[in-house]
């Protein structure tokens, strides 16, 4: 397996898969990066005499052409670039698999027909992601159960249409910046009345949590249980009132249409 692109998300799919020991494993597994500092890094991170970190353009083809499996995690308007870099070293038709936002499975097609686009999150680099995977019609059976099963050690994988990554691309992985922005909200009005900044941030962190957990293991809408939360005349709906009165709901899904035409523009 080749990263093109070990930054925050090439290196948290890398360490998923390592973590969770997926059969079949990658074999050797190269690390291409072009950012001198990542390099100690990663060297420190991967210790495993069957990972390499690769930073010149000769080993990069050479670690291109030896892959099965290519991981693309540059930005997502470096990829053509990256594409002139490794060209020659793609005859072998490798499956490639994309992290970049926006840019669809058509463009990308210029690299291999075997092509699939996952969307992921930050959370990946601890198992608790979610990532969804879109692949182009031309898929083969025995390349979507792989790409799947590679898909699932980020945290919970599903196959969606290629015309809703842009949409997955805002909720999944813009997602959790527009969470943290949430749990930072509570953390402060914690603060605010008394609590201490470690009890404010662990409880609005805890919180966040075992409501998703809820929601999950439930599978109720979560206006459901935003409603059991509900006491007439009580604290929760109190809060709830103002935070319709200054538009949350509305701020929050608008953010995510706002992220999903962001990323449908980096196509144009
Ligand atoms: N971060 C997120 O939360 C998130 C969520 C979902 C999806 N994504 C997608 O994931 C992709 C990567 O994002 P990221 O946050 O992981 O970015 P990042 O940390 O900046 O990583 C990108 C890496 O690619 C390297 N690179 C650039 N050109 C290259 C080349 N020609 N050959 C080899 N390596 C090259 C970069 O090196 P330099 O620094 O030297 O350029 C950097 O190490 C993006 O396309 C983004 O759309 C990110």
């Amino acid at each position: 397996m080749t990263v093109l692109g070990a930054g925050v998300m090439g290196s948290a799919f890398t360490s998923a898969i390592l973590k969770a020991k997926v059969s079949p494993f990658p074999g050797k597994i190269n690390l291409c990066t072009t950012d001198p500092n990542a390099v100690p890094i990663l060297k420190s991170k991967y210790t495993e005499d069957y990972i390499h970190v690769v930073t010149d353009n000769e080993t990069k083809s050479k670690a291109v052409a030896e892959a099965d499996v290519i991981i693309l995690g540059c930005k997502p308007f470096h990829y053509k670039g990256l594409y002139e870099e490794v060209k020659d070293s793609l005859s072998h038709e490798p499956l490639v698999l994309s992290l970049l936002a926006g840019i669809t499975l058509k463009q990308l097609s210029i690299f291999t027909p075997n092509i699939a686009r996952i969307m992921t999150n930050t959370p990946a680099q601890f198992g608790c992601g979610m990532a969804t995977v879109a692949f182009s019609p031309e898929a083969e059976k025995n390349h979507k159960e792989i790409v799947l099963k590679l898909a699932d050690t980020l945290g919970t994988a599903m196959e969606i249409p290629e015309k809703n990554m842009d949409a997955a691309t805002a909720l999944v992985g813009s997602g959790p910046a527009f969470c943290l922005l949430m749990m930072e909200a509570l953390y402060d009005g914690g603060v605010r009345m008394g609590l201490q900044h470690d009890v404010a941030k662990t409880a609005a962190a805890k919180v966040m949590e075992g409501t998703a957990k809820m929601v999950l293991e439930t599978g109720d809408h979560p206006a459901v249980l935003k409603s059991k939360v509900c006491t007439p005349g009580g604290t929760t709906i109190g809060g709830l009132l103002k935070m319709e009165d200054a538009g949350v709901r509305g701020a929050i899904a608008r953010a995510v249409e706002e992220a999903a035409e962001i990323s449908a523009s980096f196509s144009k």
